[in-house]
């Protein structure tokens, strides 16, 4: 049975990037970017140019180093929007311009407030505008599905006969059926005389929790590009899961007779990457890659796989870069096996950041019998984040006094930004509370703690701890992750590295501006 190749456009770096509390700087941003480039995505959207410089820079540094994906960039159609994504995007191995413009009646009278047929006349004008520079052109109609398909019909005509060479029919707001999704497309197909000049893309939102099904119908219906994220993030409920899609299609390869680029034993790292940098964890029982997909709890289904393992399984752990997570390195381990195994999660550190990494190995070891490369990734990813601060806070040293009768207390050392140590002593209703009220006073900035989250790395009672907070800095909302043996320090940890990636942010770039589209 011969398979027809579907593209995987991912946009973890742009819609992902939208969801709540997600802020990326510049270099986590590139780290992902050379995974996705490692999973296999075909092209990847780095972020939306025009909508501040910190995600000009971070599309310009993507751009110039990935060179075995095609990068994109989003931008309204505007001229000013599609000259600041070309000088991001132009030393892209294959620029590529993804522009977007609303074409539902709701969308065009109350938000952009133009008729529909000045929707077509921007659209087919900055099409042209933008094909001057861009050999490769997406073009979007926002709320695509609550759109009348007789006006998308004619608009897409036009707009191929501009220049697109992709058309994508987004389900903005997640809320269209598997049935008629694929309808739309059908239709499209049907009725756009010069429909086979271009490639059809889909890109759902998950608001009724379809998105993933509404993509596949997409593709049953001719579509060949899906977009969508890492994990299923984005705004609101989020996007179609890649994983989920590639997943689907190759398990169901005697249904569907499509197949990804996507190289699926890098979903685990991909997702792991994505939730540890975002702070957005997946649930447990979340397809393909919760901590829960691969568990058999009832005795019954034990009893089953014990057996065959197809009896309950029909996806294998290893198909998706999941290991069995056990003992890899352990106290008697060198240097080489350490860098090695660094090597093999395909992070790149300088000489210094790996004697720092193997030192905290170490110390691990001295704690913890069993190191896992949970572990060793997350001592990694926290030494990768903290080289980026030129100055920060660093903790020097805490106490916490905790008992049901007394108040707890938190005393705490820290050495600023310039240098100097400070100390003090607050109280709080508990613990957490008692050390972050330290940590507040002795800091200079306005700090509120919006979130906290702890998780452990792996299992054991001996897990490590992994703390992420999300901080509003002066105004601002910042994301901050911390590991640590013990769960204060984990705590302490996170709440630090907000403060520092909020003065990274400040020592690189202005912040993130809200875009009005
Ligand atoms: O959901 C959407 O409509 C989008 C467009 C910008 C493509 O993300
Ligand atoms: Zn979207």
């Amino acid at each position: 049975m011969s398979m027809s190749r579907i593209k995987i456009f991912d946009t973890t770096l742009r819609d992902g990037e939208q969801s709540p509390g997600v802020n990326l700087n510049k270099l986590e941003k590139l780290e992902i970017a050379k995974q996705l480039e490692r999973l296999g995505v075909d092209i990847m959207e780095a972020g939306f140019p025009a909508s501040s410089k910190g995600d000009f820079q971070a599309v310009k540094l993507i751009a110039d180093t990935i060179k075995d994906t095609s990068v994109t960039g989003l931008a309204r159609t505007t001229k000013g929007d599609i000259d600041t994504a070309w000088e991001a995007l132009k030393g892209a191995a294959e620029p590529r311009l993804h522009l977007f413009l609303a074409t539902s009646p709701i969308h065009m009278t109350y938000k952009l407030k133009i008729t529909p047929e000045q929707v077509i006349e921007q659209s087919v004008n900055m099409v042209s505008y933008a094909k001057q520079r861009f050999p490769q052109i997406e073009w979007s109609a926002e709320d695509a599905t609550r759109s009348d398909w007789n006006f998308l019909a004619q608009i897409i005509e036009k707009v191929i006969d501009a220049g697109a060479t992709v058309i994508n029919l987004p389900d903005t707001v997640g809320y269209t059926t598997p049935a008629e999704y694929g309808k739309m497309f059908h239709f499209i197909r049907e009725t756009v005389p010069n429909i086979d000049r271009v490639s059809l893309s889909c890109h759902c939102h998950d608001d009724l929790g379809m998105a993933v099904a509404n993509s596949i119908a997409a593709v049953e219906n001719g579509v060949t590009q899906v977009e969508g994220t890492i994990n299923g993030i984005g705004e609101r409920a989020g996007n179609a899961a890649l994983e989920e899609v590639a997943v689907a299609l190759k398990i169901r390869s005697d249904y569907y007779q499509y197949d990804t680029g996507l190289k699926l034993d890098e979903i685990k790292r991909s997702s792991d990457l994505i939730s540890k940098l975002t702070g957005m964890y997946v649930q447990a029982n979340k397809a393909i890659i919760g901590r829960n997909a691969f568990a058999h709890e009832s005795g019954i289904h034990q009893d089953g796989v014990l057996k065959n393992t197809e009896t309950y399984e029909i996806i294998t752990p290893e198909l998706v870069g999941v290991n069995s997570n056990t003992l890899f390195l352990g106290k008697h381990s060198g240097r080489h096996a350490f860098k090695d195994k660094v090597e093999s999660f395909g992070i790149e550190l300088t000489d210094d950041q790996l004697k720092e990494a193997f030192q905290r190995f170490k110390q691990l070891t001295d704690h913890k019998k069993e190191v896992t490369d949970d572990d060793i990734y997350t001592i990694v990813m926290e030494i990768k984040t903290e080289a980026q601060a030129v100055s920060k806070y660093e903790l020097k040293s805490f106490q916490v006094q905790y008992g049901q009768a007394t108040i707890p207390t938190a005393t705490v050392s820290l050495v600023t930004p310039q240098g100097k140590t400070l100390q003090t002593a607050c109280t709080g209703k508990g613990s957490v509370e008692a050390l972050y009220n330290t940590l507040s006073t002795l800091i200079e900035e306005e700090l509120k703690l919006l979130d906290y989250q702890l998780n452990s790395v792996g299992g054991g009672k001996d897990a490590l701890a992994e703390s992420h907070v999300q901080l509003s800095v002066n105004g601002e909302a910042m994301n901050g992750r911390g590991s640590a043996q013990d769960v204060l320090e984990a705590s302490a940890n996170a709440y630090l590295n907000a403060v520092n990636r909020y003065i990274i942010t400040k020592q690189s770039v202005k912040p993130k501006e809200v875009v009005k589209q």
